[in-house]
């Protein structure tokens, strides 16, 4: 550490030379994040609030407000009234806080090791989380249509079942697992049903019918106990900001701790001291956009996925895994494998990610993505190509 410190024009000069090494969203080179550039608004909002500390709501009783009523609109958009929930860090700690209560609720009527079905397309989240939660994990094989293969699910469905997880909009493919059907058997089986709707819970409410991939994926369905839903996704805000809902604020109190020396005596969430400013932005963003925006936002997103695409299909010596439910797209070549031709785009600055199952190159579209840069994209990708 330095004995004395810089000055603040010092200071802001090494920080634009760690923000210029940075990628920025806006350059159109980022193809493969579920994070995009967040909303000026939000970004304004954010800092507003950026004091803020909703561990400590009493200190903080506008921004412990305004988190009840992202709830609660959050609620709304997923059809369900009389939502239980948090603004939390993302969608892993949502996910660990539904798994948290679906072990509690388990542990009070079983004993032996807690099973939780979920298909092979779950995040990697839930990989830290049998971890840590110590359950034995099931998994469900995926169908042709790469989601969970419903016809496999009551097979695997034991005594120890804590529960099971279905996925609104894989990391990997963006598709939507069959919510309906998971609901109509956890129901039936009386076990907790978890949806992971990190990417797709704001994209599936906002879709038009033209594209509706599923109307049933959220709390319509009577089976569906929690969801998961990130506005620091689709939902533009600033990270972290990851949000989970409870149909039923008992199983949210399930993971009540006593806090003696805060101003409320209880907390419900797993991280203590928490920013209100994750709150504040996405209450901005749920209030300045409306539905309508939203709609906007999603159409030009589905519509450019489907350009690319179409593009891909039409391009030789491309397969594409699968026709896209929501902004994702892998696809392979036969001309090289998949880490040759992810390094080759790399040369010309195009920052892809890669799908595990199928093995491909994925790309996100995110808000951030425009045409001119698809168009680029295809561009050096034909050139690669016809190099081999
Ligand atoms: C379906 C799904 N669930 C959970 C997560 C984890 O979210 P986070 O990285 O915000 O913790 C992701 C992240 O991409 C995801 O795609």
């Amino acid at each position: 550490m330095l004995e004395h410190g810089l000055t603040e024009d010092e200071i802001f000069k090494k920080l634009s030379e760690f923000y210029d090494m940075d990628l920025h969203y806006e350059s159109g080179r980022i193809l493969g994040s579920m994070c995009t550039k967040p909303d000026p608004v939000a970004m304004k909002a954010y800092k507003m609030f950026i004091e803020t500390n909703l561990g400590d709501p009493g200190l903080f009783k506008g921004t412990a407000i305004m988190e009840r009523e992202v709830i609660s609109i959050l609620g709304e958009l997923l059809h369900l009234s009389n939502p239980a929930g948090h603004i939390v860090t993302g969608g892993t700690e949502a996910n660990i806080m539904a798994m948290c209560v679906a072990k509690y609720l388990y542990e009070s009527r079983r004993d032996g090791i807690p099973e939780v079905i979920l298909p092979r397309s779950a995040h990697f989240s839930f990989k830290k989380i049998v971890s840590m939660l110590s359950l034995k994990p099931v998994y469900v094989p995926l169908d042709d249509n790469y989601k969970m293969d419903v016809s496999k699910i009551e097979d695997l469905i034991t005594e120890n079942t804590m529960a099971i997880v279905a996925i609104a909009g894989t990391t990997e493919l963006g598709m939507v697992d069959d919510i309906e059907e998971i609901s109509r058997i956890a129901s039936s089986h009386n076990i907790y049903l978890h949806v992971d709707a990190a990417l797709g819970g704001f994209i599936l409410p906002f879709l038009d019918k033209e594209n509706s991939v599923q109307l049933n994926f959220d709390f319509k369905c009577q089976g569906v106990s929690s969801m998961t839903i990130d506005p620091h996704k689709m939902g533009l805000a600033p990270v972290p900001a990851g949000g989970i809902i409870f149909r039923h604020k008992e199983h949210l109190d399930l993971l009540s701790v006593k806090t003696p020396y805060l101003t409320k005596d209880k907390q419900t969430t797993i991280v203590g001291t928490r920013t209100g400013a994750a709150t504040a932005a996405t209450w901005t963003l749920l209030n300045h956009y409306g539905k309508e925006g939203y709609k906007k936002t999603v159409k030009n997103t589905i519509n450019l996925t489907q350009y690319t695409y179409k593009k891909l299909q039409s391009m030789k010596n491309i397969s594409v895994i699968c026709k896209p439910e929501l902004n994702l797209i892998s696809f392979k070549t036969d001309c090289m494998d998949v880490d040759s031709l992810k390094q080759e785009l790399l040369k010309l600055d195009w920052h892809v990610s890669v799908a595990e199952y199928p093995y491909a190159i994925r790309l996100v579209l995110m808000p951030h993505v425009k045409k001119e840069h698809i168009d680029k994209f295809l561009k050096d990708l034909d050139k690669i190509l016809k190099r081999r």
